[in-house]
C-alpha cells in the first residue's frame, strides 16, 4: 500500500513532499507552523488576514492603537467610509510579517501566504495590490489567492519583478470558478502554478451555498482534472477539505492530484496560533457541535463550533481599529445587523446579534472557532491526560503522520 511519501509535488525547480498546510487566518497558521511544514519539505502558509494586528502581537508594533486614535471621532457613526487604511503602513506591516518569516525559513520546503481577497478593507483594489506586492517584495515563496477571488488579481502584480518567479495559486470550489478565473487572467499570459480545489468539508469560509452537503470533493477534483486534460493544461491540482489521514491523501494522489492541502489536524498543534483553551474545545467537539452558518459578514457560509463566543455577541462594530471587511463604500453587513438590534432595543445596555458577527474582532480574539467538518475526530489523534484534557501535538508529528501512515491509521504521540 502506498504512502504520501511515495509521491512528490513538482513546482518549477522544487521537488516537495506533497503536503501543504493551508492558510488559517487570523494567525492560526502562524509563522512557526508554516516554518515547520517548510523544514519538513512541504509547503506551509502564513495568512495575510489582519496583518497589522498580527504584527502588533508578533513585533509589538502599534498599528491598531494608532488607527483607532486617528479615527476615534467616527466610532459612533455608522458610516465608516472615512476609515481608510494607510497603504504605506499596510505595506510596512506585511513586509515585516513576511520578511521575518522568510528569514527564519530552514529546510527544502516553501512558505506561501494565503491572501483572502474578501478582505475588502474599504478599498478593495488598492489594499489588495499593496498586500500582494509587499509580500513579493519581502521574499514570499508563493501566494495562494483564496475564495472571493478578485478576477483581476494577477493584473495587480503583472509588472512586479517577481511575477514569474513567485509561485501563484488560486483556491476554487468548482470547475466554473476556475474557468472564469483563467479567462479573466488570460491577458496576463500567466497560468496559476497550482490550483487548490477546496471541497465542502473544509474549515473557514466555504465556496458553496448552504447546499454544501450536496457536493463531494472527489467528484469536483475529477471534473476539473478531466477538463484540464482535455484543454491540455498542465496545472497541479491540490484537493483540500476533509483529508484527515495519510490514506485519504493517497486516494487523491492516486487519482491524479499533485498534493493535498490540510489544515484541521494542525489546529491542535503547539505551533498553531489558537490559545490552548480553544484547542481543548476543538478536541472535545462532537459532530453535532459543528455547524455551517451564515453569520460571516462576507456573505459566505462558514463552518465553526456552535459554542463559539462570536455567535450572538452584540459588540459595537470595531471598524476604526480593524475594518477589514468594509466594502468599497465603507459598509459591512454586521454594522447593519447591529444597528437594527440597537434600534429595536433602545433601552438595552447590551444587544444580542445572531444573524451576523463582528468577524474582525472575534477572529482577532480567537472567539470565532472556525474548523473543518472532521474536527470531531481530533480526539482520536492524541492521548487524553488524567485530568480529561487532551495532549497537544507537534506539527512535525502530524506532518509525518500524513507523510508515512498507511491503512487509514493515525499514529498517536509518545
Ligand atoms: C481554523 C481554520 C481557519 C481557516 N482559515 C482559512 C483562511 O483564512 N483562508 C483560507 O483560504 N482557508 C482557510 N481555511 C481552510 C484551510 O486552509 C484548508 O483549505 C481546509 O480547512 C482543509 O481542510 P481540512 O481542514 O479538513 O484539512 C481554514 C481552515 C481552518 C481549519
Amino acid at each position: 500500500m502506498k504512502r504520501v511519501d511515495d509521491f512528490r509535488l513538482r513546482l518549477g525547480k522544487h521537488e516537495l513532499v506533497p503536503i501543504m498546510v493551508g492558510g488559517m487566518g487570523v494567525d492560526i497558521s502562524t509563522a512557526e507552523l508554516s516554518l515547520e511544514a517548510a523544514r519538513l519539505g512541504g509547503i506551509g502558509h502564513i495568512s495575510d488576514a489582519m496583518v497589522p494586528t498580527v504584527s502588533d502581537r508578533r513585533f509589538n508594533t502599534k498599528y491598531v492603537r494608532n488607527k483607532l486614535a486617528q479615527y476615534k471621532f467616527n466610532v459612533a457613526n455608522s458610516d465608516k467610509s472615512v476609515v481608510q487604511f494607510d497603504l504605506a503602513l499596510l505595506a510596512e506591516a506585511t513586509a515585516m510579517h513576511v520578511g521575518r518569516t522568510m528569514e527564519a525559513k530552514r529546510g527544502p520546503g516553501l512558505v506561501f501566504i494565503n491572501c483572502m481577497e474578501k478582505l475588502t478593507m474599504n478599498g478593495p483594489k488598492e489594499t489588495l495590490r499593496v498586500r500582494l506586492r509587499a509580500a513579493l517584495d519581502a521574499g514570499i515563496d508563493g501566494i495562494t489567492l483564496a475564495a472571493g477571488l478578485h478576477l483581476g488579481s494577477f493584473a495587480l502584480i503583472e509588472d512586479h519583478p517577481r511575477f514569474h518567479d513567485a509561485k501563484l495559486g488560486i483556491i476554487v470550489s468548482s470547475l466554473r470558478a476556475l474557468q472564469i478565473f483563467l479567462k479573466k487572467n488570460s491577458r496576463t499570459g500567466r497560468l496559476p502554478d497550482y490550483v487548490v480545489v477546496e471541497g465542502p468539508l473544509a474549515g473557514g469560509h466555504l465556496g458553496f451555498g448552504m447546499d454544501w452537503a450536496e457536493y463531494d470533493l472527489a467528484t469536483i477534483v475529477a471534473e476539473i482534472r478531466n477538463w484540464l486534460i482535455a484543454e491540455k493544461l498542465d496545472i497541479p491540482l491540490i484537493p483540500a477539505g476533509g483529508i484527515f489521514t495519510g490514506s485519504d491523501a493517497v486516494g487523491f494522489l492516486e487519482m491524479g492530484a499533485s498534493a493535498v492541502q490540510v489544515a484541521t489536524r494542525f489546529t491542535v498543534t503547539r505551533e498553531c496560533g489558537l490559545p490552548e483553551d480553544v484547542q481543548q474545545e476543538y478536541f472535545k467537539a462532537s459532530e453535532d457541535q459543528i455547524e455551517v452558518n451564515q453569520i460571516s459578514p462576507t456573505g459566505y457560509p462558514m463552518r465553526m463550533l456552535k459554542n463559539s463566543p462570536a455567535i450572538g455577541s452584540g459588540i459595537r462594530p470595531n471598524c476604526e481599529a480593524y475594518g477589514y471587511l468594509l466594502d468599497a463604500s465603507g459598509n459591512c453587513q454586521y454594522i447593519e445587523a447591529y444597528n437594527r438590534e440597537v434600534a429595536a432595543h433602545p433601552e438595552a445596555r447590551k444587544v444580542k446579534v445572531f444573524d451576523k458577527t463582528c468577524l474582525c474582532t472575534h477572529m482577532r480574539n480567537f472567539d470565532c472557532w472556525t474548523c473543518g467538518q472532521y474536527t470531531y475526530r481530533l480526539k482520536d489523534t492524541t492521548r487524553q491526560n488524567e485530568d480529561g484534557s487532551y495532549q497537544l501535538l507537534s506539527a512535525e508529528h502530524v506532518f509525518r503522520d500524513y507523510q508515512f501512515s498507511t491503512d487509514g491509521k493515525i499514529s498517536l504521540p509518545e
